[in-house]
């Protein structure tokens, strides 16, 4: 707020009153805002001093928080259960089908991790058809993090403490890369530390977890305290100043929260929690202020804090997890913080309305697909696009609805998980591609079956993305052959495979939700699908194409969320329903499960 310097005596009035609407102003935003967390820490057997002697607590702070956030007790909710009461077996673990299921997903974790130890131990990946190693995640050896909890929960202890040994001398104060992805380093060695932690209650794991907070931390050191997200460690080492970049991906900046919370929920320290909770009030503060109100849009600019100019609203990859982390968030702390249902409600209300679309099939498939939003001259107007990555949005929407009571998004949460489904039995690998395009159903339509309609998307959908096609008409048979589309897909714009995630993830977290039968048997098609098309001799690779049926072509790549998330998901529907339930832990977007602050009936 401005006030002129100099003042005539008549308009001496105005700042009076401008000073106590401000005053007004904060007195409501403090008490309307409660931004304070119950920091209770630290955990038995953590000692502050364990994380002084840090390279990264010893580099001098250009931009220091001029407050942080004091720990205070709020007002926690006690939410209703969110795992089904009942399941088609209670005891899973002991039933002779579902065990031996168990055991292929294991034994496909055990072969990929005795490989990963032999050709590429301490490295972050393991090439799967080669035996080679890549470092694309820092050099931190980023497998053997992703799995440290994964190993714990398939009970391979030994294998787990081996791995922790090895993790102790991991220096997160060097690495080969010209930049680092600081979203990445959060979810998987900060997530992959804190949530070994929180299983097995070594302390060694939450000594790693400060060393990684403490050089994530360094990167929130710029004039508005907006992290840098692709982050030049070697400048901030030598103790150059740094601000945050003018385009950062909405996904980058907005799952920080659960990781910097639990590690100061953990450690008793509220620095971290008081960084992210700065990010979560911009993006609180802008919510209904962007040409789609509710979503934030793609990009966003960091130097600027301007969480709202842009045009392009989505659910899927590189705004994905900036969603998921609202409702996981209020599981996390309790629900201390009322502000994270509310962003999230806002947020699925918008997406329901505008992004959520039924797609033409010839069953009639009652399902959902998340598409994007382009705001323009022309108002909203729908890319009916889906994505594997989008795939989350079914298991946060069961879990946002069993949290807070909403019915709505619970029935989204089927009809989006089903979709995925969908996705991957269209195609005759029976694994849905990285980027797909269907035929939206018309508003006011049954959506019954049209071939015609069908044919008549998929020759715009060549228009579109060929403006100079000469093809018309008479080709669109020729198109359909030649890019091998299901009925329904209007184009497999890229046709791969990585062995991600998150269709099974949401089959999971349905499955524990509702209880509901087929989804054991829809995850086994699933496994085993995507095990014989990516098994290589040491592992399991990333694929070039879903749409071809027996052995893909293969791209030398396995990812460590395939060992971090997608085997662990397979393995927990097929166990015990106790096994990691839904009402102690919340997942962070890695699948490393967090323990939540669970309120008891008194309070
Ligand atoms: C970690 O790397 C830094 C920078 O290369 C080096 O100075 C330091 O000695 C290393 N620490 C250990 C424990 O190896
Ligand atoms: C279409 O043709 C024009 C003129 O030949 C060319 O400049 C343009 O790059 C073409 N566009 C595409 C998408 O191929």
């Amino acid at each position: 707020m401005l006030l002129p310097r100099k003042i005539g005596a008549k308009y001496a009035l105005i700042p009076c009153a401008g000073l106590l609407l401000f005053l007004a102003y904060f007195y409501l935003w403090r008490s309307g805002n409660d931004v304070y967390l119950t920091i209770a820490g630290p955990v038995e057997g953590w000692l502050p001093q364990m994380g002084k002697d840090n390279f990264w607590n010893n580099v001098p702070i250009h931009y220091p928080p001029s407050t942080i956030r004091p720990s205070r007790t709020g007002t926690p909710v006690k939410y209703p259960p969110v795992q089904a009461t009942a399941f088609p077996t209670q005891q899973q673990g002991a039933h002779p089908e579902l065990s031996k299921r168990r055991q292929a997903v294991r034994d496909a974790f055990a072969k990929c991790w005795q490989s990963y130890k032999k050709y590429a131990w301490g490295s972050d990946e393991l090439t799967p058809v080669s035996g080679g190693r890549r470092d694309t995640f820092g050099g931190w050896a980023a497998t053997l993090v992703d799995s440290l909890d994964t190993l714990w929960i398939m009970d391979l202890k030994a294998e787990f403490y081996k791995a922790v040994a090895a993790a102790e001398s991991i220096n997160f104060t060097h690495t080969e890369l010209p930049e680092v992805n600081i979203f990445e380093t959060n979810i998987r060695y900060l997530g992959g530390f804190l949530s070994a932690f929180d299983l097995s209650g070594d302390i060694r794991l939450l000594r790693k977890a400060v060393e990684v907070g403490e050089m994530l931390y360094k990167a929130f050191d710029t004039p508005n305290r907006m992290p840098v997200t692709r982050w030049d460690l070697h400048a901030a080492a030598r103790g150059e100043k740094q601000v945050a970049r003018d385009s950062v991906v909405l996904a980058e900046i907005g799952s920080l929260s659960m990781e910097f919370t639990r590690l100061s929920m953990l450690t008793g320290d509220s620095r971290w929690f008081d960084a992210v909770q700065h990010i979560a009030d911009e993006m609180a503060a802008q919510q209904g202020s962007t040409a789609l109100p509710g979503l934030w849009p793609l990009k966003v600019n960091g130097e600027k804090a301007d969480f709202s100019s842009g045009s392009i609203f989505s659910l899927g990859s590189m705004a994905d997890s900036a969603y998921e982390y609202l409702p996981k968030m209020a599981a996390l702390i309790g629900g201390e913080l009322p502000m994270y249902q509310e962003m999230y409600e806002k947020a699925m209300d918008a997406a329901i309305k505008h992004n959520l679309f039924r797609p033409l099939t010839p069953t009639n498939e009652d399902i959902l697909i998340a598409g994007n939003i382009h705001a323009g001259d022309h108002g909203l107007e729908l890319e009916p696009r889906d994505e594997h990555l989008v795939c989350f949005l079914g298991g946060l929407m069961a879990l946002g609805g069993k949290l807070f009571g909403r019915e709505k998004d619970i029935d989204a949460a089927k009809r989006l998980t089903d979709g995925c489904i969908w996705a991957y039995k269209v195609f005759p690998s029976g694994i849905m591609p990285e980027v797909l395009y269907v035929a939206p159903c018309k508003l006011n339509d049954d959506c019954k079956w049209n071939e015609r309609v069908w044919k008549q998307e998929v020759l715009q959908r060549v228009r579109k993305e060929d403006p100079n096609t000469t093809e018309g008409e008479a080709d669109i048979d020729t198109i359909i052959e030649r890019a091998r589309l299901p009925k329904g897909v209007t184009s497999v714009t890229d046709p791969r495979y990585y062995l991600r995630p998150e269709a099974i993830e949401s089959v999971f977290v349905l499955y524990r939700v509702t209880g509901r039968e087929d989804l054991l048997e829809t995850a086994w098609n699933m496994f085993t699908a995507i095990d014989k098309a990516t098994s290589t001799t040491l592992a399991n690779s990333a694929i070039r194409d879903v749409t071809i049926t027996g052995k893909a072509e293969t791209i030398d790549l396995m990812e460590s969320f395939w060992m971090g998330e997608t085997l662990k998901y397979f393995y927990l529907i097929f166990s015990d329903p106790g096994l990691i339930s839904l009402d102690e832990f919340v997942f962070n977007t890695e699948a490393h499960p967090f323990r939540r602050r669970v309120v008891s009936a008194t309070t």
